[in-house]
């Protein structure tokens, strides 16, 4: 715990110290619109961010060999699903998210490249639906989801069909952390959004 506090603290000073720097330089920021991030319908998948705007702008500085480095003063690596899943974001809640808010607040990327608004909008979208591996199409909003549908198609060839499953009750977190602990493979099924487990759940919960 002392430690992570400290690393938030060497962090916070190496990051004002490059945002000071940059300032004295050409403009280097974005004036995001909330409302249109929170717009985006589309969920990209995790390759498409990667390929598209991490790789582009985030992996000069966050990458494995980087964070292996001591003398480097990065902690973070964004190359792959499970270090991004795992350091920088909360599945659902992108004002909670690291990896949303320091773009929002102009802190990221250090240097290079900005991120454009419809970039940090797919970010967004990418959090809010429980940052997936695989993504969706922009749906809009249609009817409400169908937990016991879902049910069946997602979970009854392992669970037993909805009326005799053997996993009434559970959390948003049990299952989610199911998946992506990959149980009996669970694993496949993180395309799932953060709203088709919620539905879930509520099934389960009657
Ligand atoms: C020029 C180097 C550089 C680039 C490019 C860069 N960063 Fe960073 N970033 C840093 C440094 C240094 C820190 C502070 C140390 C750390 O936490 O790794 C940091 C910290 C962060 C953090 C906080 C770490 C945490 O606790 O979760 C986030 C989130 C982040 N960067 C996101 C991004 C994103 C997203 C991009 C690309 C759009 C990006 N960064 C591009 C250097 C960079
Ligand atoms: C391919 C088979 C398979 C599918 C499909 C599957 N599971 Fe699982 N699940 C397992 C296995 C195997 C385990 C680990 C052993 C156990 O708990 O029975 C597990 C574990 C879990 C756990 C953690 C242990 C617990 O009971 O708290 C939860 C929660 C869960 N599954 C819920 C679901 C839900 C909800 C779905 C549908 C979205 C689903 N599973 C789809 C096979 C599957």
């Amino acid at each position: 715990m002392r430690n992570q506090w400290i690393k938030i603290l060497v962090g916070t000073l190496i990051l004002s110290t490059a945002l000071i720097y940059q300032n004295c330089g050409s403009e280097h920021s974005i004036d995001y619109n909330i409302d249109i991030l929170r717009s985006e319908t589309k969920v990209p998948s995790f390759a498409e961010l990667n390929t598209n705007i991490f790789q582009q702008k985030c992996n000069s500085c966050h990458n494995l060999e980087s964070v292996a480095n001591p003398d480097n003063n990065i902690t973070t690596d964004f190359s792959n699903y499970q270090s991004v899943y795992t350091t920088s974001l909360t599945p659902g809640n992108p004002e909670g998210s690291p990896l949303f808010t320091f773009v929002y607040d102009n802190l990221m990327p250090a240097s290079g490249e900005l991120v454009t608004e419809e970039e940090l909008a797919l970010i967004y979208a990418w959090i809010a639906a429980g940052a997936p591996l695989e993504g969706r199409d922009g749906g809009g909003d249609g009817e409400p989801l169908d937990g016991v549908q879902l049910y069946q198609t997602y979970c009854a060839e392992c669970h037993f069909s909805f009326e005799s499953t053997d996993r009434k009750g559970r959390t948003f977190s049990q299952i989610q952390n199911a998946i992506l602990s990959n149980q009996g493979n669970m694993g496949n099924l993180s395309f799932l959004t953060s709203e088709e487990i919620q539905a879930i759940v509520e099934a389960l919960s009657n």
